[in-house]
């Protein structure tokens, strides 16, 4: 009875409803609405995400721009022979208000080995938050697929140079598309314009 009430009430209000089994990234992201803006299942684990000096992306953590800029270290536990996919995305471009460009992706490397990010093969190039001024906080998610197996990616190779191109990418289009199923780990942090911003812009050719 009473469940059937919080159902109820969730599904009115438009929220993923909060199961019992979720794991614990899996309701923080249905808190912050990441299920259902960019996928439908919550990944299992927590992916470590660690920034310059040592500051962590989690659980919806706000940083800055300027935290952000460079590259972060990430960790997983990897089976060995196995591939895997990273997305970074951003679900609320240009703003999480009016997400006209749904979503605006970051990063994306496949047939990574292993836990060895930095053999795997750069599809884009990763850029930090460009969040444009006045457009409130942005969620910035990382989601950690494994892959059946080796995989034959035809996405359009993409420079930290090139911003074109980013914009209206999917989360649940490219997991189908690739058959990845759901996501093993994520994360994700928030982040709103700072000064930092205008320099990514001129980086991106905007
Ligand atoms: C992205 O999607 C929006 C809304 O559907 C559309 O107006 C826009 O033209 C798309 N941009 C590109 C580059 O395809």
């Amino acid at each position: 009875m009473t469940f059937k009430v919080l159902l109820a009430i969730c599904l009115v209000s438009g929220l993923a409803a909060v199961n019992a089994e979720d794991s614990e990234i899996t309701k923080f992201m249905k808190h912050l609405e990441v299920i259902p803006d960019v996928l439908d299942e919550g990944p299992k684990h927590f992916l470590k995400i660690t920034y310059d000096n040592g500051i962590l992306a989690d659980k919806g953590v706000e940083l800055t721009p300027t935290q952000v800029k460079n590259q972060p270290k990430i960790e997983w536990q990897a089976e060995a022979g196995t591939y895997y996919t990273l997305i970074m995305t951003d679900p609320d471009a240009p703003s999480r208000k009016e997400p006209t460009m749904r979503e605006w992706h970051h990063w994306l490397v496949g047939n990574i080995p292993g836990d060895q990010l930095n053999k795997g093969e750069v599809l884009t190039e990763y850029v930090g938050s460009g969040a444009p001024k006045d457009t409130g906080l942005h969620r910035y998610t990382f989601l950690l697929f494994k892959q059946p197996k080796k995989l034959e990616f035809d996405e359009k190779r993409l420079t930290k140079n090139q911003g074109a191109g980013r914009e209206n990418f999917s989360t649940r289009k490219f997991c189908e598309k690739y058959k990845l199923g759901e996501p093993l780990a994520g994360n994700f942090f928030q982040a709103q314009y700072d000064d930092s911003v205008p320099g990514l812009y001129k980086q991106l050719g905007f």
